[in-house]
């Protein structure tokens, strides 16, 4: 693939809900597992959840704008200013947000072929012109990116790890390419997946290169490794003076009482965090075997979900999953119809993907 120009985004399709495959199956829906969306494997911390619901009390009551006591403290974690943050509804708001801060109608914005289809459609939202530069071996090709910038280039995504492929770059090679781009260009750095990848020793610390690269933007999301998706609360750290910008148009209750709540405390509940990334450690290493013994090819995870190539399969696979209540991702619009996305669950539900691949894979014969 060249580089392409699109003016118009892939369609974003959803992991199917529980509850809608539940009605079409008329089955149960504790009956279904869904490893679709990078959800985490276990629920939210106790504690967030008797947050959340201690604010749902005072629902009457509008949030404080400012989300004062989690800005307080993501800004002791991360060693910044309160004022270097913005919350949005999920770290996708928070990137849609940027968008509308700095594209301008015509204006251009990069993107990584496979990378994550959301920076598309926030791209042609605020009728950007979507530049998508070809992956090597299913990763961002910094390179390519960095000359793939011209006088239009306004914004770049990258994700580290992407969604769907689990892929991820260095500190050394994101300072590399940040020393190529033009201070004009905002470079939004999406680490959705971070709590399971920090452990890496060359993933970047990306929160001090704000001092050297004032254009980058981080986001950062609860849904992960918090376990909040539904509640929807992520953030970007950035400079000061972007963080003001993106203050200026963020709508002042954009992020809810409870949302609030349940992230303060969830960022307090270490040994929640610990482990739900130690469910997923074990789970990946579960998958990886499982898959390996069934002869299938992957690609390393090292975020919580994997990708699998089924070959022509993939659609049929993914059917018969569905009827026996697994719920995975096809990946066909990401021009990837020969894989499918797996999100690492629990180990009980790890095992009934493998026993279902298994029983599908044998009757094919085909792998
Ligand atoms: C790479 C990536 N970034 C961002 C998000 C969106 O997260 P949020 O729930 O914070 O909007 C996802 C969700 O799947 C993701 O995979």
């Amino acid at each position: 693939m060249g580089i392409q120009h699109l003016t118009l985004p892939p369609v974003y399709k959803p992991g199917l809900a529980i509850s809608e495959l539940a009605r079409d199956l008329h089955i149960d829906e504790a009956s279904i597992i869904k490893l679709a969306s990078n959800e985490a494997p276990l629920g939210p911390s106790r504690k967030a959840i008797l947050a959340a619901t201690q604010a749902v009390e005072k629902a009457h009551i509008y949030p404080e704008s400012l989300a004062s006591p989690l800005r307080n403290a993501l800004a002791k974690k991360w060693h910044v200013l309160g004022e270097q943050i913005t919350f949005g509804p999920g770290s996708e708001a928070v990137m849609a947000l940027i968008a509308q801060a700095f594209l301008r109608k015509g204006d251009e914005a990069i993107v990584s072929q496979y990378a994550f289809i959301t920076y598309e459609l926030i791209i042609s939202a605020y009728h950007g012109h979507i530049i998508k530069v070809p992956a090597r071996h299913f990763a961002h090709d910094l390179n390519k990116i960095a000359k793939a910038c011209g006088p239009k280039t306004r914004l770049i995504f990258l994700a580290n790890p992407n969604n769907p492929t689990g892929t991820w770059f260095a500190e050394k090679d994101l300072i590399a390419f940040m020393e190529k781009i033009p201070p004009r260009i905002k470079v939004v750095l999406d680490e959705a997946y971070l709590e399971f990848v920090e452990y890496l020793p060359s993933y970047p610390q990306s929160v001090p290169l704000l001092a050297k690269f004032p254009n980058l933007i981080i986001t950062r999301t609860f849904s992960k490794a918090y376990a909040l998706a539904g509640l929807r609360v992520g953030y970007a750290i950035s400079t000061a003076d972007i963080a003001k910008q993106l203050e200026r148009i963020r709508l002042p209750f954009n992020v809810s009482a409870p949302a609030i709540a349940a992230a303060t405390a969830a960022l307090s509940d270490h040994h929640h965090l610990a482990k739900i990334k130690l469910t997923v450690t074990q789970g990946r290493k579960q998958l990886a075997a499982g898959f390996d013994k069934l002869g299938l090819s992957y690609l390393p995870a090292y975020a919580n979900f994997f990708l699998v190539k089924f070959g022509k399969q993939a659609e049929s696979l993914y059917q018969f999953l569905l009827h026996r209540g697994l719920i995975v991702r096809p990946v066909d619009n990401y021009g990837l119809p020969t894989y499918l996305r797996i999100t690492v669950g629990k180990i009980r539900e790890n095992q009934k993907l493998l026993h279902a691949l298994t029983i599908f894979l044998q009757s094919t014969h085909i792998h």
